[in-house]
């Protein structure tokens, strides 16, 4: 290695560090991610102290990061990153299935699983929601026993993680459901709300420095798993939400916003009740798309 290099030389230097990587995969990405990030530096002429900033930064969004405050997953999202890798990984433009969109960090292990018709709601308040879904596959068939996560926020915009004291750390408005032999699945819940991503860590600095809208349209997410079919992670989103056009994540889809039909008092709800308070429901068909080959890895049994 040259004891003499430069501004420029020194990208080849490092790049050439990675070139007895055993895998291949790994010295194109670092090999790329070298050029790319010393490309920036040169570009914008970084400075000490706006390295200083960044590595101090990313620091902090470590310390904020939990299991369930996945601050790291909240950076990728508002700079757009995690819907770019999902839009990378469905390039194919198939329109046939279900678009998909980012997960978000307010996924968690540990889920409860629930029967179809129950209420996943753990006993928080707000108006009561009911779902149903189909799942099929591209042809229109039913797909049964496909697993489906679903979680959302309740009606003030919060997460049950946001609210581990006041839940005392129980999971609730999420379940593990599986449909049935027609490929339906159907719970209650309460509906949800249109809630700003979390800005009490150092993605609300990034945010308030550029002015930028914390909000994220309503909406229920979802991640379907079945064998022979690629996951989906995706959102059914509000049709009417204020948010839709700026999400600050960038996940929203024209094709994923739907009607959430808002029911009176005295009306029948879809399990049967006759409802004594204003109520929701909200339907849709989501479609998988088989797999070609290679096996199935359920995540679902691993939890
Ligand atoms: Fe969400």
């Amino acid at each position: 290695m040259s004891l003499d290099l430069t501004e420029t030389t020194i990208t080849e230097a490092v790049q050439k560090t990675f070139t007895a990587a055993h895998d291949d995969r790994m010295r194109e990405v670092f090999c790329s991610l070298v050029q790319h990030l010393h490309d920036f530096t040169r570009e914008v002429q970084l400075t000490g102290d706006e390295w200083f900033t960044a590595v101090d930064f990313l620091e902090r969004v470590g310390q904020m990061s939990t299991p369930t405050r996945q601050e790291f997953v909240l950076l990728s999202d508002i700079l757009g990153l995690s819907v770019l890798v999902d839009q990378i990984a469905h390039q194919d433009g198939s329109t046939s299935t279900t678009d998909s969109t980012l997960l978000g960090p307010f996924f968690v292990e540990g889920r409860p699983k629930a029967e179809n018709g129950s209420d996943i709601s753990g006993g928080v308040d707000g108006t009561p929601l009911f779902c149903h879904g189909s799942v099929v596959d591209s042809a229109g068939n039913p797909v049964a026993g496909a697993h489906v996560d679903t979680w959302h926020s309740d009606g003030d915009g919060f997460y049950d993680v946001q609210q581990a004291q006041k839940l005392h750390d129980k999971l609730a408005m999420r379940a593990l459901l599986t449909t049935d032999e027609r490929g339906r699945f159907w719970y209650r819940s309460i509906a949800p709300r249109y809630y700003p991503v979390p800005t009490d860590g150092p993605c609300g600095e990034i945010l308030r420095a550029a002015d930028r809208s914390a909000m994220r349209p309503e909406h229920i997410h979802f991640w379907f798993q079945a064998e022979g079919y690629e996951p989906l992670i995706t959102m059914l989103f509000r049709y009417g939400d204020p948010y839709l056009e700026t999400d600050a994540v960038f996940g929203a889809k024209r094709s994923l916003v739907v009607e959430f039909v808002d029911h009176q008092a005295g009306e029948t709800a879809p399990d049967g009740t006759t409802m004594t308070e204003p109520f929701q429901t909200v339907e849709w068909t989501f479609t998988l798309e088989r797999k070609d080959q290679g096996d199935v890895t359920d995540r679902a049994e691993q939890t």
